[in-house]
């Protein structure tokens, strides 16, 4: 039953930097999305998010806030900003922003004082962060509070020799964290997010929501991330924030938190939780790993891919929001490598693999966020040099490999795989100079494949993945497919992806290869009554055989 209008509006997240660039800086920029508007209500979004928009020294691209209230010049103006929400509006489309909540830049205001025991307001934005002083060996050398990692490795302590202090930051060092005991801090962040809201944003995308508390007994251990991450205190926070702002403006927040369980995904975005609507969560991401691999190791070490850890984290997902709440339905983001180089063939089938992966997902329950350049298969970039990199983690990571003993090119090799910088080259818009994006060198290198796979390309292709993925997005639509009920058939299949999800009208089988070898699949028997509906290869050779990557939706009438 609909009861929110996020129910069924289809995401479309924009990373702001790589998306347009109307003013020839070869950066991405706000009127660049107003412009692309028309292009993002033709594909059928209703719903955007852009990454984060305002002022910064762009250590991470923005997710490092040096001014909350102000535009980045990078991006525009506030005036740009307000005709962006003013021109979405127009179009029936609503906008959500990032929301940087866990830390800010070190070039803030606050963290300018905090840092300087000169400064006039030290003493009162010191306790807007997080110190621990050190402790001294009997030689009298400094040692670290504790042995906890970064998310983008490396020590999450830095050093202030001015207050002989350490200041903690889960992310880089240019990203103090805020501390979410200071009631005062707070409030700040408080007034700061409504005055968003006056401005007519619709929602938010809460980041890294599940850091906001920490333990301050400060135990040592490495790589301690359960001492800073998912502490049950941050939803008290989330909470307030929910029950004060987001609840009475009827906003759809969207949080991100990893490795949460049944209980506690229910109190971040149950319906009858106030702290968010949906919940960006990471299970299926990384289902293709190699644990054995410590040179290369977490997520930048491949492996073969688990498709049964696919599907039940699907299935997982679809069962703890039933009826208690609101699935989300994604395949990756800006901090993950293309999907369809990850999870399919960018190479010998990358169309066929790509409108796979889209009629996979796409027929779930839930509320889908599409990554920017996904509907065209935009892929991996083949970065050559290290300097070809942009991301932070890129560099302290690289160092980690070479250290355990990586060759130059093994890490380069883990980085074209697997760095969030894949995912940030400039969108793909035709074949012109610099995809069509700007006409200038762009700040990140556009993919050689531009030429090739592009928007102007794609959208006079009758059998493109972008009308696949237009085809799809308006197919949820009339048949409400958020509000499917869907059931997984063959969980533990190890190539075999098949799913019945009952629409308004018909009944949809999506049965799909993910590998890139023929696959023997008996599906005659479940196929009584269906019809075929879409398929992503010429033709069947038989219907109990998929050939590599193939896929295809049947339905029936019901
Ligand atoms: C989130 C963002 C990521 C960013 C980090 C720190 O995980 O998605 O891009 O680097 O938070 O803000
Ligand atoms: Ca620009």
């Amino acid at each position: 039953m609909k009861k929110y209008w996020w129910q069924d509006t289809i995401i479309y997240q924009v990373y702001l930097r790589s998306f347009q660039d109307t003013n020839a800086d070869g950066i991405g920029d706000l009127q660049g999305v107003i412009k692309r508007l028309d292009y993002l209500t033709w594909l059928g979004v209703d719903t955007l998010w852009i990454s984060p928009h305002y002022d910064s020294p762009m250590d991470d691209n923005g997710y490092d806030v040096r001014d909350f209230y102000k535009v980045s010049p990078d991006y525009g103006t506030l005036d740009d900003f307000k005709t962006l929400v003013s021109e979405a509006h127009k179009r029936n489309m609503k906008v959500i922003t990032d929301l940087v909540l866990n830390h800010t830049s070190d070039e803030h205001p606050w963290f300018k004082a905090a840092q300087d025991p000169t400064h006039p307001e030290h003493e009162h934005y010191h306790d807007f962060y997080i110190w621990q002083k050190p402790t001294y060996t009997k030689r009298g050398e400094r040692t670290l509070p504790t042995r906890w990692v970064s998310w983008f490795g490396g020590p999450v302590w830095e050093y202030n020799a001015a207050l002989d202090q350490y200041y903690l930051h889960i992310f880089s060092k240019k990203m103090p964290d805020l501390n979410w005991r200071n009631k005062t801090m707070r409030e700040a962040l408080k007034t700061m997010i409504k005055w968003w809201i006056d401005l007519g944003v619709d929602g938010f995308r809460v980041d890294a929501s599940n850091h906001l508390e920490k333990n301050w007994d400060f135990p040592d251990a490495k790589p301690g991330y359960e001492h800073f991450s998912s502490l049950p205190k941050h939803h008290e926070y989330l909470e307030e924030l929910g029950a004060e702002l987001f609840k009475p403006n009827n906003l759809l927040i969207i949080g991100e938190a990893g490795g949460a369980t049944k209980k506690e995904a229910l109190q971040y975005a149950g319906f009858d939780s106030n702290e968010f609507n949906l919940l960006i969560q990471f299970e299926h991401c990384w289902a293709d790993t190699d644990s054995d691999n410590t040179v290369t190791s977490g997520k930048w070490a491949t492996g073969p891919l688990n498709l049964p850890k696919i599907k039940k984290s699907f299935a997982h997902w679809i069962d703890v929001f039933k009826n208690n709440g609101w699935n989300t339905i994604y395949w990756a983001n800006h901090d993950m490598p293309r999907i369809v180089s990850h999870y399919g063939d960018d190479q010998r089938y990358h169309a066929r693999s790509a409108k796979m992966l889209a009629y996979a997902l796409y027929v779930l329950p839930g509320t889908p966020i599409v990554y920017y350049g996904e509907e065209i298969g935009m892929t991996n970039v083949d970065y050559e040099h290290l300097t070809d990199f942009r991301d932070v983690e890129v560099y302290t990571e690289y160092e980690n490999f070479i250290r355990r003993g990586a060759t130059h090119e093994r890490a380069m090799q883990a980085l074209r795989d697997r760095s969030r910088d894949n995912a940030r080259s400039p969108m793909q818009w035709s074949d012109e100079a610099y995809a069509g994006f700007s006409p200038v060198s762009p700040w990140m290198k556009v993919n050689k494949n531009a030429a090739s796979i592009n928007v102007n390309l794609q959208r006079h292709q009758d059998d493109s993945i972008l009308m696949t993925y237009k085809d799809l997005l308006a197919l949820r639509k009339a048949e409400a497919l958020a509000h499917g009920e869907a059931t997984f058939i063959d969980l533990d299949h190890p190539k075999a992806y098949c799913v019945k999800t009952v629409g308004k009208s018909h009944t949809y089988i999506v049965v799909a290869n993910f590998s890139d070898a023929t696959l023997d699949y008996p599906i005659e028997p479940k196929l009584k009554g269906y019809k075929l509906f879409m398929i992503n290869v010429s033709t069947i050779q038989s219907t109990n055989t998929l050939v590599p990557y193939e896929a295809r939706i049947y339905r029936k009438r019901h």
